[in-house]
């Protein structure tokens, strides 16, 4: 299997986890995007779903999915998203597609979080993939001293302004030890609005594609 057929592959699977008549939180990236187009082949049987992404709302609608504000839904059953890297104890980075802060606000709300992801997400220790931070434009520079301080390497992603209108510092050359502590550490930096550390908030169910199927690691 290609990694496409791989991310194809959990996102079909990941559609056992939605019940009938619910509303069903949904992520961002290629491989939510295999999801949203699984999600539409049962759009008749869900009440709609709620985005962290202009993108997915996008692609939501367009499948005649109905997407509803955050702040109308009491309780979201599952949530469904990608990763960029993923530890055994499902802690993860997430942000490449720079949808972190609402990926994390829908994550909060929904009871189950369902990663979807093909091997190459599964890593011993989180870091290799610079870790995405949401910043205020004006604090960017004050926040990427503080980031150099906590001993990572800031980038300003040039160009790339975020739903929520503020700018994205990828961290590189961190060894991510204790994911806690440091999703706290850095969103305790003023200006960070948040973090692509989803420790405290890690995924409940792993769904992953492989070159030999589909396994849901739990
Ligand atoms: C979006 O901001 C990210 O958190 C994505 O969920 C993550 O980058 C995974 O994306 P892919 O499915 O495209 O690899």
């Amino acid at each position: 299997m290609t990694q496409n057929e791989m991310k194809k592959a959990a996102a079909i699977k990941a559609l056992e986890f939605v019940e009938n008549d619910t509303i069903v939180g949904v992520g961002t990236g290629s491989t939510v995007n295999y999801f949203i187009d699984a999600l539409a082949t049962i759009k008749n049987k869900i009440i709609g779903a709620v985005s962290s992404s202009d993108e997915s709302s996008k692609r939501l609608k367009a499948h005649g999915i109905e997407v509803f504000d955050l702040n109308s839904v009491d309780v979201l059953d599952v949530y469904v998203d990608g990763a960029d890297e993923i530890t055994k104890h499902k802690a993860m980075i997430k942000g490449g597609g720079a949808a972190l802060t609402r990926e994390k606000i829908v994550a909060a709300v929904a009871k189950k979080f369902i990663c979807i992801a093909d091997t190459s997400k599964q890593v011993a220790v989180l870091g290799s993939f610079p870790l995405p931070v949401e910043v205020i434009p004006m604090a960017r520079s004050y926040v990427a001293r503080e980031l150099v301080n906590l001993g990572g390497d800031p980038v300003y992603r040039q160009g790339v302004v975020t739903d929520n209108s503020n700018v994205i510092l990828d961290v590189y050359n961190l060894e991510i030890l204790d994911p806690k502590a440091l999703e706290a550490q850095i969103n305790a930096i003023v200006g960070v609005v948040t973090n692509g550390l989803f420790a405290h908030r890690g995924a409940d169910i792993l769904v992953l594609g492989s070159e030999d199927g589909v396994s849901v690691v739990i």
